[in-house]
C-alpha cells in the first residue's frame, strides 16, 4: 500500500513564553509555508496555544497540546479538558508521554481514559509508548510495547481507522543524542504495527501513524524516514528552532 502521509511534530514540553511561542509559531509558519508531502504539528504550553492558535490558523501546521483530562469539567485543579483545548484551537493532543509516565503518575489506565476522551471530542491523540534502558537491555522491549498498547487502547473503538497516532519513544533516546538506529526503530515500529492488526484489524494496522521519537535531529531525520514502519518524528529539543524544526519539515530534500 501507499506510505501514509508522514507527521512531523514538535513536543515544546515546558519551554518558550508566550511571546516565544508567537515568536517561533511565526517563523516557523513562513518557513514551512509550501510543505506539501507531510503534515506538521507543534505542541506549546498550554498558556501559548491560544495565542499561537492565532498564528497558526489556516495555515499548514496544525496545533497540539502535551495532556489533557479524560473529565469534561469539574473540580480538577490545574487540569485542562478535551473541550477547553479544542477551543484554543487544537486538532492534536499527546497522551502519556514518557516524561508524564515518569514524573507525574501516568499510568497505562489514565492514557487510555485520555485517549478516548479525546477522541470523543475530536481530537487526534498522539499516543506516546517506549521502553526504558533497563527494560530493553533485559531483553523486554517487546513485551512492554504489547503491553502499552494494549492497555493504552483497551475498549477503543477505532471510528476512523486513522483515528490515533502513536509514537515510539524509546526512554533512553529522550533528549540524550542517543538515536535509536534506524534498523532499532523499523523493528519497534513493524513490532507496533503487528500488534495493531491483531487487535483491531489490518485497516487500522494500515493506517495509522507510528511516529518515531527520541533525539530525532536534521542529520538522522531522512534515514529514519526510509525506514517503511516509520511514519514521521516526534521532536523534542530540534522543534524549538524554527530553523531546524523546518529541516525536518523538509526531511526530503
Ligand atoms: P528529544 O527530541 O529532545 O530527544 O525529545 C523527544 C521527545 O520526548 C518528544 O516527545
Amino acid at each position: 500500500m501507499a506510505k501514509r502521509r508522514p507527521l512531523i511534530a514538535g513536543n515544546w514540553k515546558m519551554f518558550k513564553t508566550c511571546e516565544e511561542s508567537v515568536e517561533s509559531a511565526q517563523k516557523l509558519k513562513t518557513l514551512v509555508a509550501d510543505v506539501d508531502a507531510a503534515d506538521i504539528m507543534i505542541a506549546p504550553t498550554f498558556t501559548s496555544l491560544f495565542p499561537v492558535h492565532g498564528v497558526v490558523k489556516g495555515s499548514r501546521i496544525g496545533l497540539g497540546a502535551q495532556n489533557l483530562h479524560w473529565q469534561k469539567e469539574g473540580a480538577f485543579t490545574g487540569e485542562i479538558s478535551c473541550d477547553m483545548l479544542v477551543s484554543a484551537g487544537c486538532r492534536y493532543v499527546i497522551v502519556g508521554h514518557s516524561e508524564r509516565r515518569q514524573f507525574f503518575g501516568e499510568t497505562d489506565e489514565s492514557v487510555n481514559r485520555k485517549i478516548r476522551a479525546a477522541v470523543s471530542a475530536g481530537l487526534l491523540p498522539v499516543f506516546c509508548i517506549g521502553e526504558t534502558e533497563a527494560q530493553r537491555e533485559s531483553g523486554e522491549t517487546f513485551s512492554v510495547l504489547d503491553k502499552q498498547v494494549r492497555d493504552g487502547l483497551k475498549d477503543f473503538v477505532f471510528d476512523a481507522p486513522a483515528g490515533v497516532v502513536v509514537a515510539y519513544e524509546p526512554v533512553w533516546a529522550i533528549g540524550t543524542g542517543k538515536t535509536a538506529t534506524r534498523e532499532q526503530a523499523q523493528e519497534a515500529h513493524a513490532y507496533i504495527r503487528s500488534l495493531l492488526e491483531t487487535l483491531f484489524g489490518k485497516p487500522v494496522a494500515d493506517a495509522v501513524r507510528i511516529l518515531y521519537g527520541g533525539s530525532v535531529k536534521p542529520d538522522n531525520v531522512k534515514a529514519l524516514m526510509e525506514m517503511p514502519d516509520v511514519d514521521g518524528a516526534l521532536v523534542g529539543g530540534a522543534s524549538l528552532d524554527p530553523e531546524t524544526f523546518s529541516k525536518l519539515v523538509f526531511f526530503n530534500d
